[in-house]
């Protein structure tokens, strides 16, 4: 959408950054229009996906030590497959570079030496200089960005790559804030950064964004959505099967039917997008160009056990479709608590209590030392652990004559007399459980993207071409334009003193006096502010004002005193 572009830098939207040094690639500043209509799509998630959810809000730093990215998997496999021009220097993805020879999704979770042969089999050449990449090695490249925490190198930190992991590692006091009932959700928005090989897109694919992430913490056993109310929600679905099927196409059904055939297996997951559809709506996006895709399983993410994503298509009128992630709604088990748990020694459970107390049976060990200890040598402690671990995991492996454990990869086979195996019947009040984590992640770039592609069309007025932003009133960051016929005769002063009013109304007001009237209500078209109104010589005598409409560009007179009113109506829908 080079026009959506152009039109985004000329109306203060978004541009590149720090321009007067040339600019660097993959970071973008909104500006006066587009700075307002992210906050206002941010307000209006805030809204749906924590205030009216019943969930909670945090805000945590962007920088964290690395001991989380370490226990979270990111330092691992944050990963994009990079390969480097020997010709010109430049770098690009691998992956993205075969993206004709295979699915951009099949190239993401392709094995390096695979890539690398798509690559030479098909001749792939450099986008920047167009010599041959055929012999350039595919390497892993970690797309966080580093740097040091206070002075010198000793203590590494990194900018989050996602707002979750904030949640995460404060989820030992976020709990008691719940009081530990489950289920509960945490939410944030926030800046995450990536240290992307190919920024593309402007805001699309840039290095620092904004996510909204909502993190809900459930009792897998128990805690079950209730369904009602977005069962009869109708989408597109296109599930890893249909994606797997040569002729496959996306289905349009209600969400309930895709619980019952199993096409949306996690009931969590259909639960949010049933409501992020509804929400992507009031956004303005149109619905015949959405869909929910489901990761194809060598696309899952490293905590993932199941995804979907919410995509749109934010193609230019009459070219082929350009599908983009504006969303995941990923089913995280209890990967992220237990990995932090491991690493921090920190308990990241809840205790849940029965209803009533039940005997149970419990079986432990409690291994004689003197006899492990000669056997065993210095690593009687490690054997005692093994089995202390394998007890609580798999009681039934203590059945037999001997016990098996593995220690640093070698299995050490002992004598039960020696474990101190005992079956015991205790009272418990409860249960410890390690929450399982279902996340909605929006790209608040994206659905700002999104909602400014979907809302731009060209069409003509008055035999005239124009440029119009048909965006929803709800978010459109300019919500009236005011203007005298002309600033004379006293119309300026009457046209200012409406556009204070309407702003002590609650509206974000522009005033306009300069150059003819149609040429203000283009602008203003391009902009995308729903209203405008005119002061004219009528108003002087009467009190009333034009009122014209974006989108039909209709005219009707509206008395001064009830303008408000109507306005409010319309825009709060
Ligand atoms: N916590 C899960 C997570 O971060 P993700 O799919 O990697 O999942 C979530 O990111 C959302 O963040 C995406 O659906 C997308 O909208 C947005 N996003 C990811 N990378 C981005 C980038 N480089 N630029 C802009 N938005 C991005």
């Amino acid at each position: 959408m080079k026009a959506l572009i152009e039109l985004a830098k000329r109306r203060g939207y978004f541009f590149q950054s720090s321009g007067a040094y040339g600019g660097v690639a993959g970071f973008y500043t909104y500006g006066p229009q587009g700075a307002a209509l992210k906050a206002n799509v941010e307000e209006q998630w805030r809204d749906r996906f924590t205030v009216q959810e019943g969930h909670t809000e945090i805000d945590a730093p962007t920088i964290m030590p690395e001991a989380v990215f370490e226990a979270s998997g990111h330092l691992e496999g944050f990963d994009d497959m990079l390969v480097e021009c020997a010709a010109c220097g430049e770098s690009h993805r691998a992956d993205h570079l075969i993206e004709d020879e295979t699915t951009i999704e099949e190239a993401e979770s392709l094995p390096i030496p695979e890539v690398e042969s798509l690559v030479r089999e098909h001749d792939i050449v450099c986008p920047s200089c167009g010599e041959p990449l055929a012999d350039q090695p595919v390497e892993n490249f970690n797309l966080m960005f580093q740097t040091s925490i206070g002075p010198g190198s000793s203590n590494p930190g990194y900018l989050r790559p996602e707002t979750a992991q904030g949640i995460f590692v404060d989820f030992p006091r976020l709990k008691e804030y719940a009081r530990g009932n489950l289920p509960f959700g945490v939410t944030q928005i926030g800046r995450a950064y990536r240290n992307e090989i190919s920024p593309r897109n402007a805001v699309v694919r840039s290095r620092e964004f904004t996510q909204a992430e909502l993190e809900l913490f459930i009792d897998p056993e128990e805690d079950e959505p209730d369904l009602t109310a977005v069962a009869d929600v109708e989408t597109a679905l296109y599930s890893a099967d249909m994606q797997a099927d040569e002729d496959g196409t996306p289905v349009t059904m209600t969400l309930g039917e895709a619980v019952e055939e199993g096409i949306v297996a996690e009931p969590w997951i259909a639960y949010y997008l049933g409501i992020t559809k509804q929400w992507y709506e009031r956004m303005g996006l149109d619905m015949d160009r959405f869909r929910f895709r489901q990761h194809l399983p060598g696309e899952l993410a490293h905590y993932s056990s199941d995804c979907w994503d919410a995509e749109a298509d934010v193609s230019a009128a009459g070219a082929e479709p350009e599908w983009i992630e504006l969303a995941g709604f990923s089913y995280r088990s209890d990967y992220d608590l237990s990995k932090h748990a491991e690493h921090s020694g920190e308990r990241f459970s809840v205790f849940k209590e029965y209803d009533e107390a039940k005997t149970v049976e419990r079986a432990t060990v409690d291994p004689d030392m003197s006899t492990l200890g000669p056997e065993f040598g210095d690593r009687a402690g490690e054997v005692a652990d093994a089995l202390q671990e394998l007890v609580e995991r798999d009681r039934a492996a203590f059945e037999g004559n001997e016990v098996t454990v593995e220690v640093d990869g070698e299995s050490i086979t002992v004598d039960i007399e020696t474990t101190g195996y005992s079956v015991d019947e205790v009272t418990e009040s409860g249960r410890h459980i390690t929450p399982h984590v279902v996340e909605p992640s929006f790209g608040v770039d994206r659905a700002v993207y999104a909602v400014l592609v979907h809302a731009y069309e060209e069409d003509e007025v008055d035999d005239e071409e124009r440029t119009v932003l048909r965006l929803s009133p709800e978010v459109a960051p300019t919500s009236v334009g005011v203007f005298p016929l002309m600033d004379k005769d006293g119309l300026g002063d009457r046209a200012r003193d409406l556009a204070e009013h309407l702003r002590e109304a609650g509206f974000s007001v522009t005033y306009d006096d300069s150059g003819g009237i149609g040429r203000r209500y283009r602008r203003q078209d391009e902009i995308g502010t729903p209203f405008g109104v005119t002061v004219d010589y009528e108003t002087l005598e009467d009190e009333t004002v034009t009122l014209r409409d974006r989108d039909s560009t209709a005219q009707v007179r509206v008395p001064i005193d009830t303008l408000a009113e109507e306005l409010a109506a319309v825009r709060d829908g």
